[in-house]
């Protein structure tokens, strides 16, 4: 939610920049702009409604001086419409200091007044501007920007990533973080910052993680940490282990497209190194011993968005292999409902981004409650692994596509791998039944990439697709999730009404949805489970009766289904827990290829941005 760039260095800092928050588009497109600080005694600012590109034309009819050091900031917009005077950069009144913002200053409506009342003009409706203000008046009593950005920090609350320049200290940005990321790029003769490491990747792999409550200042020479009184401070150093490829398109329209078909590599990613020379799975950023895992008598999933369709798969293969009793939450309702927390409750917080503020806040609720927290994130040196007991990392690489592709599936298997993992530890499989599903999910990149081999089919039903106005999924056991998640790509990327259901609630109600020609997206379990797949049927039969237009995905082979199908998708033959990670694929498909069709911007579908950083 907005992306925020920095930079201090020998380079043009406006190209450095604008580059920068090309590659955080993803993360809010609401405006776009940036502040230089040059040779005059004002802070020079273009900034522009809309995407990247509007402000883009600006800077080529408006050229702004060759500057040095510069900010720049990609806006979700929260406090104030998508206009040009709520784009940031801000200034204070004298346009001697300007500053980005990514989070919510929660007490902005009091300092406004204070400022206003002392004959302070603010141009904005943002929360941010104020803090402008409030710098600036620091570095106009004789502060630097580094204590005026310590002294601001300690007046503010909520949620905040804020970076700095002072027109009159040329050569030091400024940034300060409090529940929203920023990471350091750190160059050689120069320095960077980003909402993630994106921002600056093709410059430099090495970066450094900063805590909560830090400030850090930025010159060509170093950086310093500070706490927010100003004591010194220490972040963590890491290299980034993918390059700037990573995060290009590769030749595909969409990054999305260019996500789904990276999902064999990522999968198969996610499962190396799992098992020892003996044979047994070993998790090696799980920091819970053996006796926490043994006494966990209940686990507690916490997600949102796609993540939470995840945990949801997670419980059916969880309860299965370990027999524990597993619940699922939108991280979002989760303190509010007061759950029953102790120290044998699990709980696990799923997070591509690692910085949903609705799960980090979760998360921080189950701890208190002195519950531990095994995180499975995508994000190295994001805040929620930081702040869990243990972590599982995927290893999906960075996801740019807003709709979350190669993100579920390394999720899913990460969920797995617990799940395999607990019952190990749990004795409640055999090693030889753990090592049979391990060979079972190291087989899935090629089945999940023989789902890709047939994508046309699937682009031409999409196609055929572009007049429908609704679309119902389909599912039952493992395969519910799936039909939700099938729905919410749909409704995130091509804006049509979708619904996923299990199959054996529709006659409880939404078989009244059913009408002439609707299309009827239904994912069959594997035969392997008798009851599950005629149960299946009769659902696709009730639809079908009803003048639905049924696509039903099935594992190859499957006669039975034949009849009911009005198209059929083969999917290969996989155990029904494993069956997600192939049946999803022809659903993001069919997803990316109608929102193409319908001239919609798939990457950045409206009003919706990569992570969401505020509640
Ligand atoms: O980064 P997270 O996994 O915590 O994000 C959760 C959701 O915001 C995310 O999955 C969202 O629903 C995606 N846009 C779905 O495609």
């Amino acid at each position: 939610m907005c992306g925020i760039v920095g930079y201090v260095g020998p380079r043009s800092a406006q190209d450095v920049v604008v580059d920068g928050l090309r590659r955080l588009e993803y993360r809010g497109y609401d405006s776009a702009g940036i502040a230089l600080v040059g040779e005059g005694d004002e802070v020079v600012v273009a900034k522009k409604a809309g995407k990247l590109a509007n402000l883009e034309k600006v800077l080529a009819d408006e050229p702004v001086e060759v500057a040095h050091t510069g900010i720049g900031h990609t806006r979700w917009a929260t406090h104030g419409p998508p206009n040009d005077p709520n784009a940031h950069p801000h200034r204070g009144c004298a346009s001697r200091v300007a500053v980005v913002h990514n989070g919510i200053i929660e007490n902005f409506a009091d300092l406004r007044a204070r400022l206003e009342a002392d004959d302070h003009v603010l141009v904005s409706e943002t929360d941010t501007e104020t803090v402008a203000h409030l710098l600036e008046m620091q570095v106009a009593s004789g502060e630097d920007l580094t204590v005026a950005m310590q002294r601001v920090c300690q007046m503010l609350d909520g949620a905040f990533t804020l970076v700095a320049v002072d027109a009159e200290d040329p050569d030091r940005v400024v940034a300060a973080r409090r529940n929203s990321p920023l990471v350091v790029g750190v160059g050689e003769g120069e320095m960077f910052l980003g909402s993630d490491v994106a921002a600056f990747i093709e410059h430099t792999r090495e970066a450094l993680e900063l805590g909560q409550d830090q400030v850090v200042t930025l010159t060509r020479e170093g950086v310093e940490v500070t706490d927010f009184a100003g004591r010194p401070a220490e972040a963590t150093r890491y290299h980034v282990d993918w390059d700037l490829s990573a995060a290009e398109k590769d030749g595909h329209d969409w990054f999305m497209r260019k996500e789904i078909f990276e999902q064999p590599r990522a999968v198969a990613d996610s499962l190396l190194g799992r098992r020892t020379r003996e044979g047994l799975l070993q998790l090696d950023e799980m920091r819970l011993s053996d006796d926490e895992v043994r006494s966990i008598d209940k686990i507690i999933i916490i997600a949102a968005g796609t993540s939470f369709y995840a945990g949801l798969v997670a419980k059916y293969a969880i309860e299965h292999w370990c027999r524990v009793p597993v619940e699922v939450e939108l991280s979002s309702e989760f303190r509010y409902r007061d759950p029953i927390l102790d120290y044998s409750t699990l709980v696990v917080a799923i997070s591509q981004s690692g910085e949903t503020a609705d799960t980090l806040q979760a998360i921080r609720h189950a701890r208190a409650q002195r519950s531990k927290v095994l995180a499975i994130c995508n994000t190295n040196g994001s805040t929620i692994p930081r702040e869990s007991d243990a972590v599982i990392y995927t290893h999906a690489g960075p996801e740019i596509g807003v709709a979350s592709t190669k993100g579920f599936l390394t999720q899913l298997v990460a969920c797995y791998l617990l799940a395999l993992y607990v019952a190990q530890v749990k004795g409640t499989r055999f090693g030889d039944e753990i090592a049979e599903i391990l060979q079972q999910l190291e087989a899935m990149p090629d089945h999940i990439q023989s789902v890709l081999d047939g994508a046309e089919q699937v682009y031409d039903l999409a196609r055929q697709h572009v007049d429908t106005k609704s679309v119902l999924f389909l599912g039952r056991h493992a395969g519910y999730p799936v039909a939700l998640e099938g729905a919410l790509k749909l409704k995130e990327i091509a804006y049509l009404h979708a619904e996923g259901f299990a199959a054996g609630e529709l006659k409880h109600g939404p078989i009244a949805l059913i009408e002439q020609d609707l299309p009827v997206l239904c994912v069959v379990p594997p035969r392997g489970r008798d009851q599950l797949h005629e149960k299946m049927l009769s659902g696709i039969q009730e639809v079908r009766a009803r003048g639905a237009r049924t696509i039903c995905l099935a594992e190859a082979g499957d006669e039975r289904i034949r009849p009911y199908a009005d198209e059929l998708v083969a999917l290969p033959q996989v155990p029904v827990l494993l069956q997600p990670l192939v049946s999803v694929v022809p659903l993001q498909l069919f997803a990316c290829e109608l929102a193409t069709a319908l001239g919609h911007d798939v990457d950045q579908p409206r009003n919706l941005a990569k992570s969401v950083t505020v509640e």
